[in-house]
């Protein structure tokens, strides 16, 4: 349940007017519900509470640092997958020993900055990087705990671009080279191997490729005779864009905690999506009305620079008027556009919405998770605000970018 409620006509979010905060600090604009995030980390921490779960909040689905301190200080780990997380987990001061990271291409000097840190755990996608993150260790005279990203090769029903539990996906090792790596493990003294990691893909709607990832793994390790102390299932967990029908925490709890509970390994997840999917919308205005053949366009002051998920995946999000219009209007179907140079520059097709006219604010609902965090500045775009909401109080949590923003580092000669 997520705390973005109509209110007689008006979108709240939590205690306070969308179209207040969209005054007040312009559009394209993310505004988060601090405490829709706070239910849904405690949805899955509770759910779990058997197996005493580490929680990594996947930073790479909504990297703000208000968004990342809210969770830390409720007692959340956090997910990375590159130096530039790492330095965000810093700022906000999380527990190193809360922290995994994850990723194919590590470099050097993410690792060494990574074990510096005391990081609980790279989960590693290769043999060349666990021989790389050994070296590393070795120089800096460390010992660090390594798991090892195993792609368990199971079908899962969602986008392919974000699917990456099934064979041929650039994703972990399968389990033969597992096998090999593990066997091979006393050659890296500074690297030592102490836990099991899946990620099979996001937005998963049901369990059963999660239970069936785990019961492959843990029959791998059985069947070799490997003994590790920690299983990190990863993310996944499938949220409502509409007409979805996801499990809930609790449902996936009743799934999952049985087999860990036979396995005795400690429990770790990276729920992104979960937790920040719903905890935010996109805010828009609406520029021009214009008709082309058959089609009702709507021209918006957000395009797929800020929004990219219907362009990248087709993803569906809800549009909703942040103030209704008054009575039972006909409805009009729009394609709601943005002004990027691309014909795949879209947020929505075929809506039925009321009649849109300038100047009006439209919800782009969901947009919590891998919304700003894909944001780019193409068509030299500046970058939206970003705003948190705490019962009545909202605070700009990240500035409008500016034009000098765009241009900062760039040089010319002549
Ligand atoms: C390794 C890893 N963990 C966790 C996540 C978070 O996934 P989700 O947001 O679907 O929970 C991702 C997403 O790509 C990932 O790659």
């Amino acid at each position: 349940m997520h705390r973005f409620k109509y209110r007689a006509r008006s979108l709240y979010c939590e205690d306070v007017k969308v179209a207040r905060i969209a005054r007040e600090v312009g559009t394209p604009l993310y505004i988060y519900s601090k405490n829709t995030l706070l239910d849904h980390y405690r949805k899955i921490r509770d759910a779990l509470r058997e197996a005493s779960p580490l929680i990594c909040f996947s930073v790479k689905s909504n990297s703000n640092l208000a968004v990342l301190k809210t969770l830390v200080n409720a007692g959340a780990g956090l997910d990375i997958v590159s130096g530039g997380e790492l330095y965000r987990a810093k700022l906000v001061k999380v527990d190193p020993r809360k922290i995994v990271y994850a990723g194919v291409g590590k470099k050097r000097d993410e690792i060494m900055d990574a074990i510096r840190y005391g990081i609980l755990f790279f989960n590693i996608e290769s043999h060349e990087e666990l021989a790389l993150i050994n070296r590393c260790a070795r120089e800096m005279k460390r010992k660090v705990n390594i798991a090892i990203r195993i792609n368990p090769d199971v079908q899962v029903s969602t986008h392919g671009y974000i699917t990456t539990g099934m064979g041929g996906t650039k994703f972990g090792v399968d389990f033969k080279t597992a096998k090999a790596i593990f066997r091979s493990s006393w050659k890296y003294r500074n690297a030592k191997i102490r836990g099991v990691h899946i990620h099979i893909g996001s937005q998963i709607l049901d369990a059963r490729p999660f239970q069936s990832a785990i019961k492959k793994v843990l029959r791998f390790l059985e069947t070799n005779k490997i003994f590790v102390e920690y299983l990190n299932i990863g993310g996944g967990l499938g949220i409502v864009y509409s007409l979805e029908k996801p499990q809930t925490a609790l449902s996936f709890a009743k799934k999952i905690l049985p087999l860990v509970r036979k396995s005795k390994l400690k429990l770790i997840l990276e729920p992104g999506r979960f937790i920040s999917g719903n905890s935010g919308i996109m805010v828009t205005k609406v520029l021009f009305r214009k008709k082309t053949g058959q089609k009702n366009f709507i021209i918006v002051d957000s395009g797929m620079n800020d929004f990219i998920r219907p362009s990248l995946y087709e993803a569906y999000h809800t549009v909703r008027p942040v103030t209704k219009s008054r009575g039972r209007l006909k409805k009009t179907r729009y394609d709601i556009v943005g002004p990027i140079c691309e014909s795949g520059d879209f947020l929505a097709k075929g809506r039925a919405l009321p009649a849109l006219k300038q100047g009006d604010l439209l919800a782009i609902m969901g947009a919590g998770a891998y919304g700003y965090t894909m944001s780019s500045n193409y068509n030299s775009r500046p970058r939206a605000s970003e705003v948190m909401v705490d019962r009545k109080k909202f605070l700009v949590v990240k500035k409008r970018e500016t034009y000098k923003d765009l241009v900062k580092g760039e040089l010319f000669r002549g």
